[in-house]
């Protein structure tokens, strides 16, 4: 529909490229900070950035401490042991450093240090009462969009769920993404981290909700990351293409927020929930499949997708140039090594009636969808997926 309202919500201040976490130092300064608590993981530790971001802020004055156990896939008890150390200080800035869960970690913290009641109080949406403490989100990987997005999410490992807390004030202070905190990322992640970053861009463009300002977003996202995603996986010390895919995903992460997702998430979620299976992986999985079953709901939309992505579209109508688009995600997953079908990685086929039902159940994300999915649909497409 044209003529949408266009609203953006998005970090306070977005420091992105080269130089941006020294910057990161500046705004520190600029903002008073005296003492920050730094939130991040055993693996940003080992890597050497977590020492590098400490010294920029310590560089600029401000006295840093740790919280260094963050899980991957973080449950409420590893989150709550880190609001406890945030508790037990007097800090004026959290810095959540690494890919979505360090970050996520450290804006729950930040929220719960102002906020009364426990974490299980605030999942749902818009239910936190007053900003945190300011914070600022630095990406190590290119993929999440932790750092823009207004959501955080833990696992409550008793209902086995993944819960989530929205809220405007889950958005930070400032977001780092410096490509160059990227160049030791292994390429596996990188391989999934930046399928996941497709598929926000892909789907956000061709969301219910997309406007023209997240369009301009989603655009430059599906361009960045599909002329660079496969060189930063061949070759992860290529600085250009670490650039496009720290800004790529940026982008993505800011049309996410702001147009959502839709099937390709919704389908994802419970086989995580229930196989353990990487987001990204499950992303690059369904994405060209839910991509195929969506075109007749956005034929422009989809056609635009595959010139975007540098295939040649020249002579095509508009159909062919959508079904090229699905061809050329599938090449992309292709060529970046990763797991193609749900057989590769196990999921048994008795499994795919129970992940479909309880994909048509995540209906916020399904809301979003160019196409209305059913049951049936979403039990196909796990069936396409499914190879033999
Ligand atoms: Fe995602």
């Amino acid at each position: 529909m044209n003529g949408k309202l266009l609203t953006l919500k998005s970090a306070n201040l977005l420091l992105a490229g080269y130089g941006a976490l020294d910057q990161m130092g500046v705004e520190a300064k600029t903002l008073d900070i005296k003492k920050a608590l730094m939130v991040t993981d055993q693996g940003i530790l080992q890597s050497g950035i977590g020492e590098k971001v400490k010294a920029v802020l310590e560089a600029n004055d401000v006295q840093v401490d740790l919280f260094d156990s963050v899980q991957s896939d973080p449950d409420i008890a590893c989150c709550q042991a880190c609001i406890d150390k945030a508790k037990s200080g007097v800090y004026d800035l959290i810095v959540g450093v690494g890919g979505g869960s360090p970050m996520d970690i450290a804006a729950i913290t930040s929220v719960m240090c102002t906020n009364e009641g426990t974490i299980q109080d605030y999942f749902g949406v818009n239910l936190l009462k007053k900003p945190g403490i300011p914070t600022f989100l630095v990406a190590t990987t290119s993929g999440t969009g932790a750092e823009v997005t207004p959501n955080a999410i833990l696992t409550d490992t008793e209902a086995k769920l993944k819960k989530g807390i929205v809220s405007p004030f889950i958005l930070p202070r400032a977001a780092v993404v410096d490509p160059m905190l990227t160049l030791s990322m292994p390429s596996r992640v990188t391989s999934f981290t930046g399928m996941d970053a497709l598929t926000h861009a892909i789907e956000s463009f061709t969301s219910m909700n997309a406007t023209p300002l997240t369009d301009m977003y989603a655009r430059e996202a599906i361009r960045l990351i599909g002329r660079s995603l496969r060189t930063a996986v061949a070759r992860g010390d290529k600085l250009d293409a670490r650039y496009d895919m720290s800004i790529g995903s940026l982008y993505a992460g800011i049309s996410l927020a702001n147009a959502g997702v839709g099937a390709v998430h919704a389908l994802a979620y419970p086989l995580g929930g229930e196989f353990n299976v990487p987001h990204g992986i499950a992303n690059g999985m369904l994405l060209p499949y839910v991509m195929e079953f969506n075109i007749l709901g956005d034929i422009p939309k989809f056609a635009e997708v595959a010139a975007l992505m540098g295939e040649n579209v020249e002579g095509l109508s508009q159909v062919e140039q959508a079904l090229c688009a699905v061809e050329a995600v599938k090449d992309l997953v292709d060529d970046i090594d990763m797991p193609k079908t749900l057989a590769d990685i196990d999921i048994p086929k008795e499994a795919l009636p129970r992940l479909a039902e309880a994909s048509i159940d995540v209906t916020r994300l399904m809301n979003n969808n160019p196409r209305t999915v059913k049951t049936e649909d979403a039990l196909q497409i796990f069936e396409n997926a499914y190879g033999d």
